[in-house]
């Protein structure tokens, strides 16, 4: 058979039109098609017609809701299944060959049965439903920090997150070309339809498998239809199967927000800033200036991911891999993000927030007063009374919206330049109620990388399982790393000291706690806009103006070197977020040393020297 020939029958066989002409692409539908059974097949072009023309059969099917036009055109709000609202750690899988590969904090299952136990789920398991081809680039079409992905998946709603969450559609196959390769993406809902049976509203399994296979670089998900679990290019590709990508060839695929800054004379930096899910990479991203910051701008380049590879010059360049927010509502107002608030006029998905009587959305934290009636993210009636008696929140805690980029104002105009944009500096936080000082800035990278390896944070919503414990999540990848996070580490004082070898600038790397509290368990720092004081403070420790003082764990500011126009912030309480205690700190080591007892395999013997040389100035 001659090759045009093989290409018309390929794609006719997967119901593929003429412009796909990707051999391996179009032999992998058909393979997953006739594993899984779809009753049809379709292509995604991620037109807008297409996307409207989805939406419309997801309202059809009950599981999108279109909000009052007049209030919030072009939005919908999707119910999921009260068990399927955040991702599901304990049912995520790093399946290399070898367990310690993996390492200690993954959980892991040798491919061969894995592949195994996965087979009789995906077997049939889209019967009854679409099969959507999902073509996506991870970052700007065409950049060479850029990859493509392909998902395929039995939920429409995937599809059309998809479209607003990537660059979805046919410009990626044009991307992808007839040789390029992808990373393959397998989703499904796992709940096969027989013949004449009624679909539900949000179908998922009881069963949950979220698998990465790191060497071949796939990624299978079965029995979730949420976030992370589901849109396949975000947590799985993005971070799992990318970071052992970026091991291999030398660059960092982080959980970072990427933002840029301009003073009020025009000099602009940018800034990627690693924080566990549901601590404010949003609202730093999206920032607005506080009062005494006249001229200041803070543009978002990306909110929860980072793709950082070195240029020719060696510097650390940034792309944002993603094309939208999938964001956490609840907490999100006029005075937290107000750009985010505009971000979320029109041309939303919501999932799971409350939905107000005149067609519109509410969530915990919108406004001071909840409405007097709500229809609650399980779609019960839900009143204060209600809400007070029972405690039920009328939106999840994890409630999300979905959002494209480019209905954010204060959107960065490099956001989708295939070069990416240089890294000045990087931030590590986590969500500390004692113990971590307000910010502090590392002496060298392998102190900063010793920061960020031991970091740790109290846990949210965004994941299943008990919340507000603290628990070390090593630069905010614990739950994202696709390889062993002691690996990890060494990769990036490796990387390190490769680019200084060459003379690169190496971006200085600080740490920060938002969210110290006072004894009546309030938050001390005003946080949101007001962060950019201690931004501010960082560019100058970068153009080599800002003060500050050693302490045992780098340098921090005094009271008086930070910015306090147009903010009362007392001395005494600039104490109380800035303090270090010395047992606390005994404490905190101890629990350091706990992380490298866990992580010793293959640790990089830096990080245990770093660790000495904090103890002994501590004086333990
Ligand atoms: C997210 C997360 O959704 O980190 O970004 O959970
Ligand atoms: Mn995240």
């Amino acid at each position: 058979m001659n090759q045009p020939e093989t290409l018309v029958t390929l794609q006719a066989a997967v119901s593929a039109p003429s412009y796909v002409n990707n051999i391996r692409l179009l032999n992998w539908v058909r393979e997953v098609a006739s594993l899984t059974q779809p009753d049809r097949i379709h292509w995604c072009d991620g037109s807008p017609g297409e996307y409207d023309r989805l939406c419309g059969e997801l309202v059809a099917s009950g599981t999108f809701l279109r909000l009052n036009p007049e209030l919030r055109p072009n939005s919908y709000l999707a119910r999921t299944d009260p068990s399927d609202v955040a991702r599901v750690e304990d049912r995520t899988f790093i399946c290399s060959q070898r367990r310690e590969d993996a390492g200690p904090t993954n959980n892991w299952m040798a491919p061969a049965e894995m592949r195994a136990t996965l087979e009789p789920l995906f077997t049939g398991s889209m019967r009854g439903r679409t099969m959507y081809v999902i073509p996506f680039s991870m970052g700007p079409l065409g950049s060479p920090i850029a990859h493509i992905g392909v998902e395929l998946s039995d939920s429409a709603y995937v599809a059309v997150n998809m479209r607003l969450m990537t660059r979805m559609g046919r410009a990626a196959l044009d991307a992808l070309g007839s040789d390029g390769e992808f990373v393959p993406c397998v989703h499904t809902v796992g709940a096969p339809l027989q013949p004449g049976q009624k679909d539900v509203a949000w179908p998922c399994s009881r069963t949950k498998y979220i698998v990465h296979y790191p060497e071949t670089r796939e990624i299978w998900s079965y029995g979730s239809g949420y976030g992370g679990n589901a849109l396949l290019g975000k947590k799985c590709f993005a971070l799992r199967i990318a970071s052992t990508m970026g091991r291999r060839d030398g660059w960092l695929a982080e959980h970072m927000l990427i933002l840029g800054v301009s003073r009020p004379d025009g000099r602009k930096y940018h800034v990627a800033a690693a924080f566990p899910s549901a601590c404010g990479k949003t609202n730093f991203a999206m920032l607005i200036p506080p009062p005494g910051f006249d001229g200041w701008r803070v543009t978002t380049i990306g909110d929860d991911i980072a793709w950082i590879k070195p240029g020719a010059d060696g510097r650390l360049r940034a792309i944002n891999p993603e094309a939208g927010y999938f964001g956490v509502a609840p907490g999100t107002n006029e005075q937290t993000n107000p750009n985010c608030m505009a971000s979320l006029r029109r041309d939303v998905i919501f999932t799971n927030v409350a939905l107000t009587d005149d067609g519109d959305v509410w969530w915990e934290g919108l406004t001071a007063e909840p409405p007097a009636h709500l229809i609650d993210w399980q779609g019960k009636e839900w009143t204060p009374e209600i809400g007070r008696a029972s405690g039920a929140k009328a939106a999840h805690p994890n409630a999300r919206f979905t959002v494209a980029a480019t209905n954010n104002p204060a959107l960065d105009p490099a956001w989708d330049d295939p070069a990416g944009v240089p890294i000045d500096a990087f931030i590590f936080g986590g969500r500390r109620s004692t113990t971590v000082p307000l910010v502090t800035e590392a002496r060298n990278w392998v102190e900063g990388v010793y920061m960020a390896a031991t970091m740790g944070s109290e846990t949210t919503a965004a994941a299943f399982g008990q919340q507000g414990v603290v628990r070390r999540d090593p630069f905010a990848m614990l739950p994202f790393a696709g390889y062993n996070m002691a690996e990890y580490f060494a990769h990036w004082i490796r990387l390190g000291e490769r680019l200084a070898a060459v003379g690169a600038r190496l971006p200085r790397i600080f740490t920060v706690n938002w969210f110290r509290k006072d004894e009546a368990g309030r938050f001390i720092w005003p946080g949101f806009g007001e962060n950019l004081r201690v931004l501010a403070w960082m560019l100058d420790r970068i153009d080599g103006l800002g003060q500050g003082e050693e302490t045992a764990f780098g340098i921090t500011p005094r009271y008086r070197d930070l910015a306090w126009s147009g903010l009362d912030f007392s001395e005494a309480s600039f104490r109380a977020v800035t303090s270090i205690d010395r047992d606390a700190w005994d404490a905190e080591m101890r629990l350091h040393d706990e992380l490298f007892a866990q992580l010793a395999h293959n640790l990089p013997p830096e990080l245990p020297a770093t660790r000495a040389a904090i103890s002994a100035r501590l004086g333990l």
